[in-house]
């Protein structure tokens, strides 16, 4: 049930934002992180897979695993919750949306004012010269090399222990700032310091709404919570506009 008050400060609001994480694209059938059995961090450690220096260790690890998530992502198709942020873009006088996915769905539904504060599984780049790489080649069972300098290539990801990109960053502060209601949708809330964006929300005056089925690190600050899958939740959140 969506109360009214939501719906007038929606319909009033003349700036949206949203913050996305990993349980929008779960009913695109790709895994969250820290979901119990199914989370990626329930079955791989970040440790070995997911920072400078488990890729430095092991390259070929790191690419591999990179390489079947990109698999899995080319795979998906963008699912009801994605498409409705999309929908809720085009309906809002400004709109901003804020993910830490890195699967591209969102884009791939239609959204196009969006920033992307951990990167994106399907761009490349130099591990060594961060230059973005277009095309590459490997000899079989061999992590490309950067043809400029020759370093391995990673993809274009945030790790654990690196800093998010700086205009990503500003891009994402400077709409909490200035949104009248935010959006939380499909994120655990523990990593810094997306997870810092609803609080910075709230002290500049905005609404903060969680839509997630589970309780989360944010739930008892959030003004307003919606308990229930994204791909149900936010169609119904548009429709409720008209
Ligand atoms: P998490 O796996 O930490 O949280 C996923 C959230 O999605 C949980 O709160 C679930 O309850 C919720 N959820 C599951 N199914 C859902 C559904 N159908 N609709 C709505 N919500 C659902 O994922 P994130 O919060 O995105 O960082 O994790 C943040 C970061 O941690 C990721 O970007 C990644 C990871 O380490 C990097 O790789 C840098």
């Amino acid at each position: 049930m969506i109360d009214t008050e939501l719906i007038i400060a929606l319909r009033n609001a003349r700036f949206i934002a949203a913050l996305t994480g990993a349980g929008i694209s779960a009913e695109s059938g790709l895994a969250t992180f820290r979901d119990a059995q199914t989370g990626l961090w329930a079955r791989f450690d970040p440790r070995e897979l997911a920072t400078p220096s488990a890729f430095a260790r092991n390259p070929k690890l790191v690419w591999d695993w990179y390489a079947w998530r990109r698999e899995r992502v080319a795979a998906a198709q963008p699912n009801a919750g994605h498409f409705a942020l999309a929908e809720l873009e085009r309906r809002a006088s400004d709109f901003m949306l804020i993910t830490q996915n890195v699967d591209g769905l969102h884009q791939r539904a239609g959204g196009r004012k969006l920033v992307e504060l951990h990167g994106n599984i399907g761009r490349v780049k130099c591990s060594r010269e961060d230059t973005l790489v277009e095309r590459w080649e490997a000899p079989a069972g061999e992590v490309p090399r950067c043809a400029h300098c020759g370093a391995p290539l990673r993809p274009d990801v945030v790790w654990f222990e690196e800093m998010l990109p700086e205009h990503a960053v500003a891009a994402a502060e400077d709409a909490v700032r200035r949104c009248d209601v935010l959006l939380v949708v499909g994120t655990s809330a523990e990593v810094y310091p997306a997870a810092a964006l609803p609080a910075h929300a709230q002290r500049s005056g905005a609404i903060v709404v969680e839509i997630n089925p589970n309780t989360t690190a944010l739930s008892a600050a959030a003004d307003h919570v919606l308990r229930g899958a994204a791909g149900a939740v936010l169609p119904a959140l548009v429709a409720a506009l008209d």
